[in-house]
């Protein structure tokens, strides 16, 4: 890679940054500009393990929820419109550019029934740091962030975790928080793409799994039972 050419993606990276980080800032559903940032984060200590071309990794990580499906309307649902809109004025060499683009395309969870493969290492690494920013910790919150933005329970014991869900009913679907767990979150650990993701993963479903063990013997009261 010549200096020319590492300046301009340089410079890229950054006005991209600020674009996501000025689009995303006021965003209250945990598409806030913090998870693209720690997707980032997590992409990029992926690849230094894993690795593959960098400077991909780093753009569709920050560029992945752009045209996120919760966003928008049944038609548009598999475009990338405003990722497309924004690489078409930087300049990227066509390749790197189609990559990314069909990296934003195909990096969302559709439902537990549907495995939504990506092709390139690429790839990967950015759906599996999207991934872990969905559980462990970091997922607890945001699964209670969600479900507070979306007006729906933190836990309803009547309710049934819909675990054979297609795409499109895993779109409408609205349950509880707690239920969202066995709809995707405790899912996706066997579902990483590289072995660095899968190490990560392994322990932040371990922390899930121990809270939810927390939740149900304080859901009943049997706090005494179990000390
Ligand atoms: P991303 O596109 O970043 O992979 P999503 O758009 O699917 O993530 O969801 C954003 C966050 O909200 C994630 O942490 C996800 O687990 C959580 N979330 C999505 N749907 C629900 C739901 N029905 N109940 C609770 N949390 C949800
Ligand atoms: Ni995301």
């Amino acid at each position: 890679m010549n200096t020319t050419n590492y300046k301009n993606k340089q410079e890229i990276l950054h006005v991209t940054t600020e674009y996501i980080r000025k689009t995303f800032q006021a965003d209250s559903s945990g598409h806030d500009w913090w998870h693209i940032y720690r997707v980032v984060q997590l992409a990029k200590a992926i690849q230094k393990r894993e690795g593959g071309n960098l400077f991909i990794i780093h753009m569709a990580a920050l560029l992945h929820d752009l045209d996120d499906h919760k966003f928008k309307t049944e038609s548009d649902d598999s475009e990338a419109t405003l990722t497309i809109q924004w690489l078409s004025q930087l300049n990227i060499d066509k390749n790197i550019n189609d990559h990314i683009i069909s990296i934003v395309k195909n990096v969302s969870f559709r439902g537990s029934s549907e495995l939504n493969k990506i092709a390139t290492l690429e790839g990967q690494i950015v759906q599996d740091a999207d991934r872990l920013d969905a559980i462990g910790a970091i997922g607890i919150a945001r699964a209670f962030a969600f479900g507070g933005y979306k007006g729906t329970s933190i836990y309803d014991p009547t309710e049934k975790p819909d675990r054979t869900g297609s795409y499109e009913k895993f779109k409408l679907h609205k349950s509880s928080s707690i239920n969202h767990f066995y709809e995707k979150l405790l899912l996706l650990k066997d579902r990483m793409n590289t072995e660095s993701g899968q190490q990560i993963a392994e322990s932040r479903h371990a922390f899930m799994k121990m809270f939810l063990e927390h939740f149900y013997v304080e859901w009943d009261g049997n706090d005494l039972e179990n000390t």
